[in-house]
């Protein structure tokens, strides 16, 4: 089985085109970020999204995953606008597993609004609803084929105070993931526990607190003794892969699909309980491979 796992897409409107009322506290001082700091930088991340899609098809990907941050400002806009240029992906023939990112639920009104569920309901099913808390829909649980299986928890909560982009995991869902991965139906695959936020850097180290997965370590405790499997993530801008001492599942984060200079994205194949983890890059037009950088998973 063939999986594609990309992130951090960061679509945006025009900035002529959010309401004026959407302009309020950190939205203003993101956007202005956005669009002065990095304001090239996810230009193109229209068109390279489409080009995903035709990656997707070209290398007979059975399987799509996406860790968040479809947006820029989390506006209901940007939120359709994702929804939309997503939707080829979602049609992959195992299906579409994925996870919101911060800049997905940027400010309260989002939350509140239940933007994200209002355009990715339909996306959000589980296999096992019996392990839902909170009201749902997480952790999601979903099988594909007979060997794998895709666990997500979301780690995104809107983060009202400007200088903090942080995450941290429910506590109600590390304890149902811990559930889900001892549960007989999950055990046995080979499992991709997915969330936005990045449990440690490339360098093994946590990412800084007001960046970072706050409660990444309870997060690594729960996935421990995931074997075979593998944890998903993005939020960082940069691929790469990581192994942490004491826990069984590498970490691969995604980086950015989108981001110039930068693109990346892994795509993994899976058999027999065996898992290899191939580099995705971008070349100028199109999506290309990087076999000779491929890893295998179980290492
Ligand atoms: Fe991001
Ligand atoms: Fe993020």
């Amino acid at each position: 089985m063939r999986v594609l796992h990309f992130s951090d897409v960061h679509l945006r409107e025009p900035a002529g085109a959010v309401p004026l009322r959407d302009w309020l506290g950190k939205r203003l001082i993101g956007g202005a970020n956005l669009l002065l700091g990095r304001r090239h930088a996810f230009d193109d991340a229209p068109a390279k999204v489409r080009a995903l899609d035709t990656f997707r098809r070209e290398q007979d990907v059975d399987l799509v995953i996406c860790t968040g941050d479809y947006t820029a400002l989390g506006t209901r806009g940007e939120i359709q606008l994702a929804r939309e240029a997503v939707e080829p992906l979602t049609r992959a023939p195992l299906g579409y597993v994925h996870v919101p990112g911060n800049h997905d639920l940027y400010a309260l009104d989002v939350l509140r609004q239940k933007r994200f569920r209002e355009h990715f309901g339909d996306t959000l099913a589980t296999d096992l609803p019996e392990h839902l808390v909170d009201g749902g829909p997480w952790p999601i649980v979903r099988f594909a084929g007979d060997d794998v299986a895709v666990v997500a928890v979301n780690s995104a909560r809107p983060n009202p105070r400007p200088w903090r982009s942080n995450g941290r995991i429910p506590d109600e869902q590390i304890e149902a993931l811990g559930r889900v991965l001892a549960d007989e139906r999950v055990r046995g695959r080979f499992v991709f526990v997915i969330t936005h936020y990045a449990p440690r850097l490339e360098n093994g180290e946590p990412d800084k607190r007001l960046h970072g997965l706050v409660n990444a370590d309870a997060f690594l405790e729960a996935c421990r003794d995931v074997s075979p499997g593998a944890i998903l993530c993005g939020h960082v801008h940069w691929r790469y892969s990581v192994r942490v001492d004491g826990v069984k599942p590498r970490i691969f984060c995604a980086g950015s699909a989108t981001k110039t200079g930068v693109e990346g994205l892994w795509v993994f194949d899976v058999e027999a309980g065996r898992a290899r983890a191939t580099p995705g890059r971008w070349d100028g037009d199109r999506y290309v491979v990087v076999e000779d950088e491929a890893v295998d998973v179980s290492d």
